[in-house]
């Protein structure tokens, strides 16, 4: 029952659509079991490129069943907008599967997502606007709406009519805004009701059973590790659990049936949105990693924020996630540069500090302790082999290997699927 957990290492885009997309081949279902469509994960096949947000990246491989988790959140208008998309190229996205628990971002949730943001001004978050957060809060508050409830009218309209009680209060008296009438809401979720059908199902006996039959599930995250609710950079973080437990609760699979964690880790560090981030770059060198990597937010367009690689925070993600391997990406990136400094500890107040600190203030004051590795030149993006890299490229490879104590199984020399140097097998 090989059940894999695929999910990001560092602060989301280390390029998770791409390695799950590789091996969908392989496997018998993906899964997503946290977070939205505020994911962004690009997955380019030949000369095909594909964005893709709410669904498993799996969707593209046609032999893999995609499941919708009960721990993501749903937006039903994101979601039919994303199935028309792919039906148009030809792909058949007839297998997907979605949790009847899975909740569902409500209109009111994505005007509650912005307005909070727009009201919190210079300590604003930078969320995606996509109604995440607001969606989570009513889940958590139970006020939350699920996918099993659009079958059940009455409930439905008493459901609506609870979330919108205290939030027409806050948009009206707080915001300045004009209150949203329940049925308006019931009516537009009632109109998913009949097309989101097929796609309902008991995600979690289909998977249980589906690993009881010797069959591979892998679980694809969204965001990363210090995005985490829990243990990433709060409150700059999304509001669910990328990390690997999360994926035990987000599709209700026992943490006993997980039999590989392999953590996406770019071969240098960004991130979107606000926080901190130590090695962060605002000189040309921050500006080339974004130009080279096209660091460019594939759900929101905004530029991401770019960094040298962070072993701190690499080791982190080992340990929070229980790490078995890691994918390494974008190597053939850094190609070109002379010298190139990796993070190795952090000075906080004066002392080397070689583990990420618990208090945000420290981390917040953090900075980046770093030591130089010898670039290289060569073009690296037709490398098939682990020995078909530069001498200095396999050295950077090992010493990232070595800082962030789990083995990189794969190395990540392009965006194409077949532009990666496979060194362990994952299944
Ligand atoms: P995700 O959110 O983790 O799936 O990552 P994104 O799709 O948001 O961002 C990763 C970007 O890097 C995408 O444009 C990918 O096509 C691209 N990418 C992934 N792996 C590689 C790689 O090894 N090299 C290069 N140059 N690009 C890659
Ligand atoms: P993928 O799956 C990078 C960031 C937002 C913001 C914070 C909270 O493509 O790696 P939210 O809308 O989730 O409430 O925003 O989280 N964020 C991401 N950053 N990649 C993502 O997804 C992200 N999803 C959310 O920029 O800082
Ligand atoms: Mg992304």
């Amino acid at each position: 029952m090989p059940a894999l957990v695929l999910l990001g290492a560092q602060w989301g885009d280390e390029g998770k659509g791409k390695a799950t997309d590789l091996l969908g081949g392989s496997v018998d279902y993906v899964v997503r079991y946290q977070g939205g469509n505020n994911a962004g994960h690009t997955v380019v096949v030949g000369d095909q490129k594909y964005a893709l947000h709410l669904l498993p990246s799996g969707i593209l491989s046609p032999g893999c069943t995609p499941v919708i988790g009960n721990g993501v959140v749903v937006d039903p208008s994101v979601l039919f907008s994303e199935l028309s998309g792919l039906n148009e190229r030809g792909v058949d996205t007839s297998k997907l599967l979605i949790s009847g628990n899975a909740h569902i971002i409500t209109p009111y949730n994505v005007t509650v997502d912005k307005v909070t943001e727009r009201f919190l001004g210079k300590r604003k978050i930078g969320t995606t606007g996509r109604g995440i957060g607001p969606t989570y809060a009513d889940k958590i508050n139970r006020v939350g709406i699920r996918v099993q409830d659009l079958y059940d009218e009455s409930i439905l309209t008493q459901k609506v009519e609870a979330a919108l009680d205290v939030k027409n209060q806050m948009l009206t008296k707080l915001y300045n805004r004009r209150a949203i009438a329940t049925g308006q809401v019931v009516e537009e979720l009632l109109g998913y009701a009949d097309k989101l059908a097929p796609y309902v199902a008991d995600t979690v006996l289909v998977l249980n059973q589906a690993l009881d039959d010797d069959k591979v599930v892998l679980f694809e995250g969204g965001q990363g590790t210090l995005l985490d609710i829990d243990h990433g950079t709060y409150p700059f973080v999304t509001s669910s659990n990328p990390t690997a437990g999360g994926a035990c609760t987000g599709a209700g699979v026992g943490p006993t049936k997980i039999s590989r964690v392999i953590g996406i880790l770019k071969a240098y560090t960004t991130r979107v949105g606000a926080g901190p981030f130590p090695t962060e770059l605002f000189d040309e060198d921050g500006e080339a990693l974004r130009r080279i990597g096209g660091e460019r937010g594939v759900t929101t367009g905004r530029d991401r924020r770019c960094g040298w690689f962070d072993a701190v925070i690499a080791r982190y993600a080992t340990r929070v996630n229980g790490l078995t391997d890691f994918f390494l990406t974008k190597l053939d990136v850094l190609t070109g540069w002379e010298q190139i400094p990796v993070c190795v500890a952090y000075e906080i107040d004066g002392k080397r500090v070689e583990e990420l600190p618990y208090s945000q203030s420290d981390f917040h004051h953090a900075k980046p302790v770093y030591e130089t590795l010898p670039g290289w030149s060569e073009d690296i993006t037709k490398a098939k082999s682990f020995s078909d890299l530069p001498k200095n490229a396999q050295a950077y490879v090992r010493a990232l290997e070595e800082m962030s104590g789990a083995p990189i199984s794969a190395i990540g020399v392009g965006p194409g699927r077949d532009e990666t140097i496979e060194i362990n097998s994952f299944l």
